[in-house]
């Protein structure tokens, strides 16, 4: 399958491109943000139909414990270098029926085109949701079509979740027609709990 950019990358980052700490995110939480992220990444043109969420093994494990009530709304594709049947024992639990385990980015592209591509699929798009490597792998191998960009204006001392390669050059930032979702949110500034943020929108060229 010859895979063209197609995932929308949703993340928020601060000055150094920070994601996280110690496991967390290294911001107050940000209620407009998580509406931000929740709406894009929960909305299908087809009310049925699904995301796939492709995520990192950890990533997998908060949202699916934080953003419980959405948990419906997705299809996981999670990033582990475990076996996916050891995957599948170790975190019981989880419905196995809307997750796939897999050991690369590469057959996450695949798995994510290949259940929207699918005849009669229930799955409409995919969304990267982090961390760092499937973030810097999925810009690397050109998978990314848009980056739902949350900036925080800040430089957060002292983080240990860093993305290093997080490369715009192939990207132009964009102002989204009006009638596309929350676009009137676009580069818009909040301040809220004691951060200053803004929405940023960006596309890949040429695609
Ligand atoms: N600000 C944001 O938008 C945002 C978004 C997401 C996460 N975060 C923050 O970032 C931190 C978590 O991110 P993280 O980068 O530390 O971890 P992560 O990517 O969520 O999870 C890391 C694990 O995922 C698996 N993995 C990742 N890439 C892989 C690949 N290419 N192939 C195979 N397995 C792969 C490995 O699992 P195994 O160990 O099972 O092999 C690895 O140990 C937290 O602090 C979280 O709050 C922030």
């Amino acid at each position: 399958m010859d895979i063209k950019p197609f995932m929308s990358i949703v993340v928020a980052m601060d000055e150094n491109n920070t994601i996280g700490h110690n496991g967390k995110i290294p911001w107050a939480p940000l209620p407009t943000d998580h509406y931000w992220f929740l709406t894009h990444s929960t909305t299908t043109k087809d009310p049925l139909k699904r995301i796939a969420l492709i995520l990192g093994r950890k990533t997998f494990i908060d949202t699916i414990a934080f953003f419980k009530k959405y948990v419906p709304r997705w299809h996981f594709i999670v990033l582990t270098q475990e076996l996916p049947g050891i995957f599948y024992e170790k975190y019981s639990n989880i419905n196995r029926n809307q997750t796939d385990v897999v050991n690369t980015i590469d057959q996450a592209a695949y798995r994510a085109k290949e259940l929207i591509e699918t005849p009669d699929s229930m799955i409409e798009s995919a969304y990267l949701f982090g961390g760092v490597i499937p973030y810097e792998q999925a810009l690397e191998r050109d998978y990314v079509k848009r980056i739902y960009l949350t900036r925080i204006f800040a430089k957060v001392p002292d983080c240990d979740t860093q993305v290093s390669k997080f490369d715009l050059n192939n990207f132009q930032r964009i102002k989204r027609p009006k009638d596309e979702l929350l676009a009137e949110y676009d580069d818009k500034i909040i301040e809220e709990n004691g951060w200053t943020y803004q929405f940023q929108v960006y596309e890949r060229k040429n695609v």
